[in-house]
């Protein structure tokens, strides 16, 4: 067996058994590879997180890494990780731990599996390399069958545009997950003017460029805190890679080449996948990442999270190509899962995670439509069809970002027909950053022009932000959380409107 694969099976069993030298960890030297050359500083500059949290499992992840702006500065070796899970914040009650190894092919990564924890509990975990301990994070399993649920949807943290001070917010408001549903960083070029620039001299192509990417936002102090609070649940949209790539077709298919883009895929898939808090069956084959799954929340939610980037037709540019029938936004197999979980659900709310808007937008004030082709109104006969589904599905809620606006919207059967039945809603959460701060009256001057066009539309806004959903058995109560500024470190932050989804009456309404 190679020595690399037998490791990574060794740190997989230690993961899942959580039974390595119980009483030594934390306390003793690292052992194994890190032992023979200690690490030259504290590898822990990107924090900790945790993710994908089920009834009795949640991983917990951190990267090692003593330089993390210039490929982490770790040794060419891989370095053992101890682990600890506590129902303390002391330690004092330790339940699981183990030795996880981190590897240089996966960035000195780790993405440790904690099974066997109790439903509905509060966790705390950390991490010791060498001599060095991580901070500790806080993180939950989900309940069994919970009464109610606080869910903080967020996306588009263009680190050029400004400070993640929405984080600081979300972190008070203290969530039980935080669905961040795209644009975890985004791969333009360096811009000399911009409130903070940029590492590197122009877009990420290589593994390395890509990781240095990931390193620099993840250096926001807002968003290491969010992520050391609470379990995210995450999915990616375009600029993880490319701006508007679709499948393995990159945003200027004339300036990359067919295998340039593969190449540049794969490498930002990996990089995405090493600092991501998801299982390992996300581990990316190549240029193939596997995002889309589910989450029960008991019989109180069932939450899809979907894939629309990389299985989706490229992008139409006429409207008769957005009424197509051979295009597809999520491809066949994911189309047909995605079906299943809704016809299958007996959830309560049967949440879908978007990275793009489904609510129709017609950019064309007065009679005949135009509609914005990168987002589900591109791919309208697949869109249509989910919507007729959701009139079978209990209490459809979509869950979107990408427009870099709140949004939120009655889901209608068929926007071509005025008098066609509601049959969701959908809350398109604003933006942590990207945007940056907007003028509210050029804001207004091009969208209020657009508002007869579009009567589903119930809050359209420009602030940056993030939505906070309180999710129980009669309804979702939901609000627009909005800070003033993202041009300066610290923001206050303040509730822009409230909103109610009733259950059993498809909408939502202005409370
Ligand atoms: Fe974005």
């Amino acid at each position: 067996m190679p020595e690399l694969t037998r490791r990574r099976l060794l740190a997989a069993g230690a993961a899942a058994s959580g039974a390595v030298a119980a009483s030594q960890l934390l306390t003793a030297p690292a052992a194994g590879a890190a032992g023979r050359r200690p690490l030259a500083a504290d590898p822990f500059t990107l924090g900790v997180a945790s993710g994908d949290p089920l009834t009795t499992a949640v991983v917990i992840w951190t990267r090692l890494a003593v330089d993390p702006l210039n490929g982490g500065g770790m040794p060419d070796s891989p370095v053992a990780v101890q682990w600890q899970v506590a129902q303390d914040q002391s330690f004092r009650k330790v339940v699981r731990r183990g030795v996880a190894i981190a590897d240089p092919d996966l960035a000195h990564s780790v993405h440790v599996d904690v099974r066997g924890l109790e439903p509905g509990r509060v966790y705390w975990y950390r991490f010791r390399a060498g001599t060095y301990v991580s901070p500790a994070g806080r993180t939950r399993t989900i309940a069994r069958d919970p009464s109610k649920l606080r869910v903080a949807l967020a996306s588009c943290q263009n680190w050029q545009n400004g400070y993640f001070t929405p984080y600081a917010d979300m972190r008070e408001q203290e969530p039980d997950i935080v669905l961040f549903v795209g644009d975890y960083i985004y791969e333009s070029a360096p811009t000399a003017s911009a409130v903070r620039v940029h590492e590197g001299s122009g877009e990420p192509y290589s593994l390395l460029q890509y990781r240095n990417r990931y390193a620099q936002y993840k250096t926001d102090p807002d968003l290491l805190a969010m992520h050391a609070a609470a379990p995210w649940i995450v999915t990616f949209d375009d600029h993880e890679v490319d701006n508007d790539f679709a499948g393995d077709v990159p945003q200027d298919p004339a300036q990359q080449s067919h295998d340039a883009f593969v190449s540049r895929l794969t490498a930002a898939y990996q990089a995405y996948y090493e600092h991501m808090p998801v299982r390992a069956s996300a581990v990316p084959n190549g240029p193939h990442l596997q995002m889309y799954r589910s989450f029960d929340f008991g019989r109180l939610a069932r939450l899809n999270v979907l894939d629309t980037r990389q299985f989706r037709s490229d992008q139409t540019t006429t409207q008769a190509g957005a009424e197509d029938p051979a295009m597809t936004m999520l491809g066949a197999p994911q189309r047909a899962w995605l079906a299943g979980n809704l016809a299958s659900s007996h959830a309560r709310w049967n949440l879908t995670a978007s990275q793009i808007m489904m609510a129709e937008t017609d950019l064309l004030a007065g009679p005949g439509k135009e509609w914005f082709y990168d987002a589900w109104d591109g791919y309208q006969v697949e869109r249509n069809d989910l919507l007729a589904r959701f009139r079978q599905v209990d209490n459809p809620v979509v869950l979107s970002g990408d427009r870099h606006l709140t949004m939120i919207s009655d889901l209608k059967r068929d926007y071509a027909d005025p008098g066609s039945a509601v049959v969701g809603a959908e809350f398109v959460g604003t933006s942590i950053s990207s945007n940056g701060d907007q003028d509210a009256t050029a804001f207004n001057a091009m969208w209020d022009p657009l508002r007869g066009d579009n009567p589903h539309w119930k809050v359209i806004d420009y602030h940056r932000g993030y939505h906070l959903f309180d999710i129980g058995e009669r309804g979702i109560d939901a609000q627009v959380r909005v800070v003033g500024t993202v041009l300066k470190p610290q923001s206050a932050s303040t509730t822009l409107s409230s909103l109610r989804v009733d259950a059993g009456r498809p909408g939502v309404h202005v409370v």
